[in-house]
C-alpha cells in the first residue's frame, strides 16, 4: 500500500490547522480544496484529517463502501447523545436494517398520498397568516411550515393543535445537541438544554403513545401505524423505539427541508423566464385555484417543479458535506487514507463540477429534462439526499412538500426578493442568510386564463 497520503491544501495553522477558515465558510475551503489540488485532497482541523472526495466515482465509492471500509456511526458522535447507542446507525447492522423497515414502507410513493393533504392545509394555513400583501424572511416564515407539516403528519391533527408550539420550542432545544467540535461530555449550556429538551420530549411522546393505545385511530394516520407497527418475527417495536424514531424523522427532515426549500424559492424568484416556466405550469394543472384543490395527482403533474427543485439541490445542498470515518487503511488512486480519518464528500463542490456539468454555475433546470437529448442525468453526480442504503429515508417526503409549499405561494401570491441571496456562515445546515426578505402580494387567479392554456396546450399535443 501506498505511504502518500491526500495531498494537503494549503494554509492552517499548526495546532488548529483549517479550523477557522472552515467555520467561517467551508464551501469556500472545499473550493478552494478542488482547484488547487483536483478531486482528493485533505485538509487538517485540530490534528484530525479530513479526507475529500469529489465526483460522480468517488461518490459511488463512498456511498457503496459506507459500514464497510468506511463508518457513518463514529462519524457523528453527537448522535449517540441526542439518541441512543443501539439506535438506527449506531446499531448493529442487522438492527439498523430492522429499524429502517419500520419508517421506509411508509415513505414510499405509493404511501405518499395520505400526506399531500396535510402539506396542502399548512402551506394554505400560511397564507391565511400571510394575509393579502407584506414582506416575510425565508427561513422564519418556511421553517415553522415545514414543522407544522412534519407534526401534523408523523404526530396526527389533535396533537399538532394542542402541542404543536411547545414541540416546536423543544425540538429546536433538542437540535442544539449537535455539536461537532467541542467535547460531548463538556456540560456545556447547549449540551444542557438539548439533554433536558430530549427529556421532556420523550415524555410528551409517550403520553400520546400511551393515549393513542387506549383510543386507537381508524383509519391508522402514521403515528397509529408506528405504534402498531411489529417486527417481521411478529414482536411489537418497543415504545423507545418510537419515540426514537419519531425524533429522528423530525430532526432529519426540518432543518434540511427548511432551508432547501428557500433556496427553491429564492432561485426561483431570481430567474423570472423559468418563474414563467412554472407559473404556466401550475395554471394548466391548478387553472385559478388557491392550491385547495391540489392532490396527489396534481402534484405529480408538476414535473417543471420537480425540475427547478433538483436543480436548487445541485446549486445549494444544504446537506454540503457528508461525513465518515475510515474504519481500516484504504488505498484510492495510489494514496492511502489511514485508519481513523475522516472521509468527506462534497455535494456542495461536486456539483458544480466542469468536468460533470456544462455551465454548473447557472440556473438551468432543464439540464434535468430526461426529455432532452442533452440531459444531465449520470449516475452518482446528483446527491444533495445523499446514496446507498443510508440514501435519505424521507427524500419524496422532502420533495412532495417542497413542491407542495412553492406551488401555494406562487398560486396565491407575485413575489420579489428584497435582499441579496448569500449562504449562511459558519458550518451548520446551509442555509440563505437571514435576512433574505421576500415581498409579497396577492394575485388576481384568473380560471378562466387556466383554461384556455390547458385548452391552447391540448390542441398543441393534438396536433
Ligand atoms: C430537502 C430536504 C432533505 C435533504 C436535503 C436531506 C438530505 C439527507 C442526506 C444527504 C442524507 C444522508 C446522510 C449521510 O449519508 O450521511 C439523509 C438521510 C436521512 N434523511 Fe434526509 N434530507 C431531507 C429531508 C428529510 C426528511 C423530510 C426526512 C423525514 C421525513 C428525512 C429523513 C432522513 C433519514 C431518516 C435519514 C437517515 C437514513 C439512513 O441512514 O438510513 N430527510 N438526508
Amino acid at each position: 500500500m501506498s505511504t502518500a497520503t491526500l495531498p494537503p491544501i494549503d494554509g492552517g495553522t499548526p495546532v488548529l490547522g483549517h479550523l477557522l477558515p472552515f467555520f467561517r465558510d467551508p464551501v469556500s475551503v472545499l473550493r478552494q480544496g478542488y482547484q488547487s489540488r483536483g478531486k482528493l485532497f485533505s485538509f487538517n482541523i485540530l490534528g484530525r484529517t479530513m479526507n475529500v472526495m469529489l465526483g460522480p466515482e468517488h461518490n459511488r465509492f463512498f456511498f457503496e463502501e459506507t459500514d464497510k471500509l468506511l463508518s457513518i456511526r463514529e462519524s457523528m458522535p453527537f448522535f449517540l447523545k441526542m439518541f441512543s447507542p443501539d439506535f438506527y446507525s449506531f446499531a448493529e447492522m442487522d438492527e439498523y436494517l430492522r429499524q429502517r423497515a419500520v419508517i421506509m414502507p411508509r415513505f414510499k410513493a405509493a404511501a405518499m398520498k395520505q400526506y399531500v393533504g396535510v402539506m396542502v392545509e399548512e402551506s394554505l394555513n400560511l397564507v391565511n397568516r400571510l394575509g393579502s400583501e407584506g414582506e416575510f424572511d425565508l427561513i422564519p416564515t418556511l421553517g415553522p411550515v415545514v414543522m407544522d407539516i412534519a407534526a401534523h403528519s408523523f404526530m396526527g391533527k389533535e396533537f399538532h393543535e394542542k402541542l404543536g408550539h411547545e414541540f416546536f420550542e423543544l425540538f429546536r432545544e433538542f437540535s442544539g445537541g449537535m455539536e461537532f467540535v467541542l467535547p460531548l461530555w463538556l456540560p456545556t449550556p447547549k449540551m444542557v438544554k438539548s439533554q433536558r429538551a430530549k427529556r421532556k420530549l420523550h415524555a410528551i411522546l409517550q403520553g400520546w403513545i400511551e393515549k393513542r393505545r387506549a383510543a386507537p385511530l381508524d383509519p391508522p394516520d402514521f403515528f397509529q401505524g408506528m405504534i402498531e407497527s411489529k417486527y417481521p418475527d411478529g414482536r411489537p417495536i418497543p415504545d423507545e423505539l418510537i419515540r426514537h424514531l419519531i425524533l429522528l424523522l423530525v430532526w432529519a427532515g426540518h432543518e434540511t427541508t427548511a432551508g432547501q426549500v428557500s433556496w427553491a424559492l429564492a432561485d426561483i424568484l431570481q430567474n423570472a423566464d423559468y418563474e414563467t416556466v412554472l407559473r404556466d405550469e401550475l395554471r394548466l394543472v391548478l387553472g385559478g385555484d388557491d392550491g385547495s384543490s391540489l392532490g396527489w395527482e396534481q402534484a405529480v403533474a408538476m414535473q417543471k417543479m420537480d425540475l427547478a427543485l433538483r436543480e436548487t439541490e445541485r446549486l445549494h445542498p444544504v446537506a454540503f458535506i457528508l461525513s465518515r470515518k475510515a474504519s481500516t487503511d484504504i488505498e484510492r488512486e495510489g494514496y492511502t487514507i489511514r485508519k481513523g480519518d475522516f472521509v468527506l464528500l462534497a455535494p456542495s463542490v461536486t456539483h458544480r463540477m466542469t468536468e460533470t456539468w456544462i455551465e454548473p454555475d447557472r440556473y438551468n433546470p432543464e439540464r434535468f429534462n430526461a426529455e432532452r437529448e442533452d440531459a444531465q442525468i449520470e449516475s452518482n453526480s446528483l446527491v444533495g439526499f445523499g446514496g446507498g442504503v443510508h440514501r435519505c429515508a424521507g427524500v419524496n417526503f422532502a420533495r412532495m412538500e417542497m413542491k407542495i409549499i412553492l406551488a401555494v405561494l406562487l398560486q396565491n401570491y407575485e413575489m420579489e426578493l428584497l435582499d441579496e441571496v448569500r449562504p449562511i456562515a459558519g458550518a451548520g445546515t446551509y442555509w440563505p442568510a437571514q435576512p433574505c426578505r421576500v415581498r409579497y402580494r396577492k394575485r388576481a387567479r384568473n380560471s378562466e386564463a387556466g383554461r384556455a392554456l390547458r385548452n391552447s396546450q391540448r390542441q398543441r399535443a393534438v396536433r
